[in-house]
């Protein structure tokens, strides 16, 4: 029977299948870095208030530099009774250095422990997606500032409105990664406070240096309540919502393409690298990339969820309940740091079919700049939304197209239309009149790339 780290004051045997429920090491492990880093920190400070000697202090650094590089090459040996990685880094350090192991964990707790790796691994992991997030930004803005030129038609309750161009839609997606990307970094900034020198719940009672433990773990400051510090998850429920939200908005652009890439639109073609075939059907290219995409923004919002559930009602400080708060977040850093890899590979090999896009323009499309026609002649706009859906609905009646209408026929609709009418009837001019700063024209469409060039650039 290995002894438990814990054991002191125990006698009955465990049973065995409460060993396996209450064990995290099968998944903890991923946090194996950001425990020993937090263990280097905490021999420091141990050694800075003499609570261990110099020598004390090298001795223990030097085993748990060891212990990561076990896990680093994947030679570490798990043992019975390595119920999760703080005590299995823990048992594997005594087995190295002696039993002057038995002192890294002055002072501290598993309580303040846990919650200090977990924003470790954290930080670390929410960086690596923004840089991922940052990465499919700049693909897009990339692609929109290629593709131009390219118009097609917008759309509102997925019915054809007006024409747009190409890229004004790649970019609406762009703008709303960008304030994904602003909110992660703001919440990294808030998760990096460090709740190490809490204890287990009542604070430190050798009177450690936090601020020194925070300066050499990266934190910005310390968490002023050594209760709240042991308790506290909201970092993983924000970067849950956060995830959510992000996953959301990637499996929109995604129902946006696979829309766009079924044979009635034709607009765009995903590369074979992003799709894949039928077992049955042979012509059929299915745009599984993209569905999944879709399905697993569901899977991320389960983890929040879940998570949210277990969090709920939970008395002060550590509960056994707060061990469920892992896997939900491995999880979601895992499906956003893959999903938005994918998109983005997605988006930078798809093929675009501007002739598909164009051809599905149609003149009731310009029925607004018709209207607009007259409102620039002095045709109060309320009135010009009417004679516009007469000249529709004239044309509907004839089975023609609206700019098929003849000059007398708009004339019979309103004297306030004259022969230059016909003017109307072109997409690029109904695009570029759009050219206030967010519209549509090619002026504010150049004027969001550069804008987000910049920001790209910022840093
Ligand atoms: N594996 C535990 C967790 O993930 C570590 C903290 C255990 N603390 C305790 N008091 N049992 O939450």
């Amino acid at each position: 029977e290995p002894k438990k780290l814990w054991g002191g004051r125990f006698t009955g045997a465990v049973d065995p299948l409460m060993d396996a429920f209450n064990a995290s090491i099968h998944f903890d492990r991923r946090m194996y870095a950001a425990d020993c880093i937090g263990s280097i920190a905490y021999c420091k400070a141990l050694a800075k208030n003499n609570i261990i000697t110099e020598e004390e202090r090298d001795q223990l650094i030097g085993g748990l530099e060891k212990v990561m590089a076990e896990w680093d090459n994947k030679t570490f040996e798990l043992k019975a009774g390595d119920e999760d990685i703080h005590t299995a880094n823990e048992r594997r350090l005594g087995e190295l250095v002696g039993s002057v192991a038995g002192k890294l964990h002055t002072g501290r707790s598993r309580n303040d422990q846990v919650a200090t790796d977990m924003r470790i691994w954290l930080r670390d992991e929410a960086s690596s997606i923004l840089a991922h997030l940052k990465e499919l930004i700049s693909i897009t803005v990339a692609r929109a500032d290629k593709e131009i030129d390219v118009l097609m038609p917008g759309y509102t309750h997925l019915q054809r409105a007006q024409p747009i161009r190409w890229s004004h839609f790649l970019l609406s997606h762009a703008w709303l990664w960008q304030a994904d990307a602003q909110r992660l970094e703001q919440l990294i900034d808030r998760l990096n406070v460090l709740p190490l020198g809490s204890g287990a719940l009542a604070g430190h009672a050798f009177n450690i240096d936090r601020d020194f433990l925070a300066k050499e773990l990266g934190f910005h400051s310390t968490i002023n309540n050594s209760l709240y510090a042991v308790s506290d998850r909201d970092f993983v429920a924000e970067f849950l919502f956060w995830a959510s939200l992000t996953m959301v908005h990637i499996s929109r652009i995604a129902e946006d393409l696979i829309i766009y890439s079924s044979g009635e639109f034709g607009f765009v073609k995903l590369a074979d690298a992003y799709s894949t075939g039928s077992s049955l059907m042979p012509q059929k290219k299915n745009p599984d990339s993209l569905e999944l995409l879709r399905g697993k923004s569901g899977r991320v919002f389960g983890s929040m969820s879940g998570f949210m559930m277990s969090y709920k009602g939970i008395p002060s400080t550590y509960n056994k309940d707060l061990q469920e708060d892992k896997e939900p977040m491995f999880d979601a850093a895992d499906t956003l740091s893959g999903s938005l890899q994918i998109t983005a590979g997605v988006l930078s090999t798809m093929n675009i079919f501007p002739e598909k896009m164009r051809a599905s323009l149609t003149a009731d499309m310009l029925a607004t700049d018709l209207a607009e026609y007259l409102v620039r002649k002095g045709v109060p706009f309320r009135e010009t939304h009417h004679i516009s859906g007469a000249a529709v609905k004239l044309a509907e009646d004839r089975q023609v197209s609206l700019h098929e209408l003849s000059n007398d026929d708009f004339k019979s609709l309103h004297p306030s239309f004259d022969d230059d009418v016909s003017s109307v009837w072109s997409f690029e001019t109904s695009i570029e009149n759009r050219n206030t700063p967010g519209g549509t024209s090619k002026s504010s469409v150049t004027a969001q790339i550069q804008q987000l060039k910049s920001w790209l650039s910022a840093g």
